[in-house]
């Protein structure tokens, strides 16, 4: 089944720009002959046009109704785009604008990978003809930025560079973004983002997320982090509990004043020379801002849904309300869904599926092994 909508002409073939800024994280497209070709993403269907009501502030779009992502109307999203995650993330841009008041205030800010199988041109058309009117912008995201600053941990999938795309989104966005929710590519939004988007970061705070103060916190450091005497004075002056990077709330202007990419970093290099946490990009983020994060409500983040690691057993919801669900953790709904062994919770996921072949699709699904994006302890007594 296809969902045909009335459209706009196509007034917007520019939106996708793939943005040459700073030399040191952007490059022009390469192809890399033989890897796109062999390589399928599969078919997406066009999502329903999803249209501003009356009490949208308008958009103050130009004659060819350019969408500027300087627009102080916006509301900017930032999430990663690849092969191996790309259903997950339709499927998240789906139901944002499904659940948001505004839809066509909401501008993409996609990181897509430079050496990404399926080319960042391919995954931008393929975000183009399965949203027609969407606003955004891909963006290439150089892996040598970061490739000599991961190190090893305990999941294969927490190396991959695009994990770390989100340390670098104060220098990768335009400068005139000054705030951006960054999601997931595992998640879906069942509620307005505008309710997310107006939380208030108080004091000098930079970041926004749900905490987790009764996460035993030790876990996520080595005892030889934890022994150190130094290190853990790092802490000192706050009281550090748990959050999880794959919703955040972020202020871009302090985030670049503060120059909190280098602080990340350094970390990231400590961890280099002496094992200092087990998982990946999640770990640097709670030595800079653990304890120091603007406390959202736990409904923006209801995590864990993926499922025990080893196990592949299903988490049901934490007590409360729901406005985002996040399937961190090893298990995907689709892949789930597509082997027909789905966790209650995967039909929640299922009507913001937009691909196509559901069927054939399993196969090459399972052979690509998902695992999770966004990083959780191994350990599921809490998550
Ligand atoms: C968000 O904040 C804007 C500006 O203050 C306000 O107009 C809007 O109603 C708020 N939206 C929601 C959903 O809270
Ligand atoms: C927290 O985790 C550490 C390391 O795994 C453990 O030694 C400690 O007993 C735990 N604390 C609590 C309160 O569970």
């Amino acid at each position: 089944m296809r969902l045909r909508f009335p459209m706009k002409p196509a007034v917007l073939p520019f939106l996708v720009v793939f943005l040459v800024f700073l030399s040191q994280f952007a490059v022009g497209i390469r192809n890399i002959p033989g890897r796109i070709a062999g390589f399928d993403i599969g078919q997406f269907v066009e999502a329903p046009e999803y249209r501003n009501g009356k009490e949208c502030a308008s958009q103050s779009s130009n004659r060819e109704n350019f969408v500027s992502s300087c627009d102080p109307s916006l509301v900017h999203v930032a999430m990663t785009l690849d092969s191996e995650y790309l259903r997950g993330s339709i499927a998240a841009v789906h139901s944002v604008l499904r659940h948001a008041s505004c839809p066509e205030n909401v501008f993409f800010h996609f990181i897509a990978a430079e050496f990404d199988p399926a080319s960042p041109r391919v995954l931008s058309r393929l975000v183009r003809s399965t949203f027609p009117s969407l606003s955004f912008k891909v963006y290439i995201f150089r892996e040598d930025t970061v490739i000599n600053l991961i190190s090893s941990s305990i999941r294969q999938a927490l190396e991959s560079p695009l994990n770390y795309a989100r340390n670098y989104l104060g220098d990768i966005l335009d400068r005139c973004v000054d705030r951006v929710i960054y999601l997931d590519s595992d998640i879906i939004v069942v509620d307005d983002i505008t309710k997310l988007w107006n939380t208030t970061l108080t004091g000098s705070r930079v970041i926004g997320a749900p905490e987790y103060c009764h996460a035993n916190f030790t876990k996520y450091f080595t005892s030889s982090f934890w022994s150190d005497p130094g290190l853990p004075g790092s802490f000192s002056g706050r009281k550090p509990c748990y959050f999880n990077t794959g919703v955040m709330v972020m202020d871009l202007v302090r985030w670049r004043e503060g120059r909190y990419r280098g602080k990340i970093e350094t970390w990231m290099q400590i961890q280099k020379k002496r094992r200092i946490y087990d998982l990946g990009s999640l770990p640097p983020f709670l030595l800079v801002f653990a304890g120091d994060v603007e406390a959202i409500d736990h409904k923006w983040n209801q995590h864990g849904l993926g499922g025990d690691n080893v196990r592949g057993s299903c988490r049901s919801l934490h007590k409360g309300p729901v406005s985002l669900l996040h399937w961190s953790g090893k298990g995907k709904p689709w892949v789930r869904l597509d082997e027909k062994r789905p966790c209650p919770l995967d039909h929640l996921w299922e009507p913001y599926d937009l691909y196509e072949h559901k069927i054939d699709r399993a196969k090459d699904q399972a052979l690509l092994g998902f695992s999770s994006l966004s990083e959780l302890t191994e350990d599921s007594s809490f998550l």
